[in-house]
């Protein structure tokens, strides 16, 4: 374990294991729909849940990725800002959104009004940890890897001041980190 880490929540296993469930559960449910998503990544933190999660999908699936951010100050505003767009047209396309956690859920509110404005048939949301305690706004993640309390957490593509992005798993930082 890191020396950084007070505590492993979920193992490079466990998410394995889980994205493995959630891989099967996907194809189940766009094959039942007769289409295939076009998964759409947030960066950066999507990436190893990304990574992992298309090796399980026995679907013709593709992916692109996009990075935003909320307008004003460090307080989510819902207001988002594109930073890199998709390379890929949505119109007509249904969408699976990548995102590793979901905490006031005004991320994926701004996203996904923005897929539908962008002619998207469905968006749909899939994300490795949902903390629903947070949620600010009415939103759901339709696959959900793992509920955790209210608690941050890095590791597995999620950042504190954009290190332990690169663990191999999702932990808890000890308390003297953020002082
Ligand atoms: P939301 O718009 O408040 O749902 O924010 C979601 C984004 O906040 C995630 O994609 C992460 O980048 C970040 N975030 C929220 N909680 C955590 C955490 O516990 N650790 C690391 N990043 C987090």
């Amino acid at each position: 374990m890191n020396k950084d880490m007070k505590k492993i929540l979920f193992s490079e296993d466990q998410i394995r294991s889980r994205c493995i469930e959630l891989g099967r559960q996907i194809s189940d449910d766009y094959t039942a729909m007769g289409s295939s998503p076009l998964l759409v990544g947030l960066l950066r933190g999507s990436v190893p849940f990304m990574a992992e999660l298309i090796k399980h999908l026995d679907l013709d699936a593709q992916y692109d990725f996009m990075d935003v951010t909320s307008y004003a100050g460090t307080k989510s505003t819902g207001d988002i800002k594109i930073i890199k767009d998709l390379d890929t047209s949505i119109e007509g396309k249904d969408i699976l959104l990548v995102e590793d956690i979901v905490d006031t859920g005004r991320t994926i509110k701004a996203v996904k009004e923005l897929m539908h404005n962008k002619g998207a048939r469905s968006v749909k949301v899939v994300t490795l940890l949902d903390k629903p305690e947070r949620r600010e706004v009415e939103e759901v993640a339709e696959y959900v890897g793992f509920e955790i309390a209210n608690e941050f957490v890095v590791g597995f593509g999620m950042d504190f001041d954009q290190r332990y992005r690169c663990l191999p798993y999702v932990g808890v930082l000890k308390d003297e980190m953020y002082q």
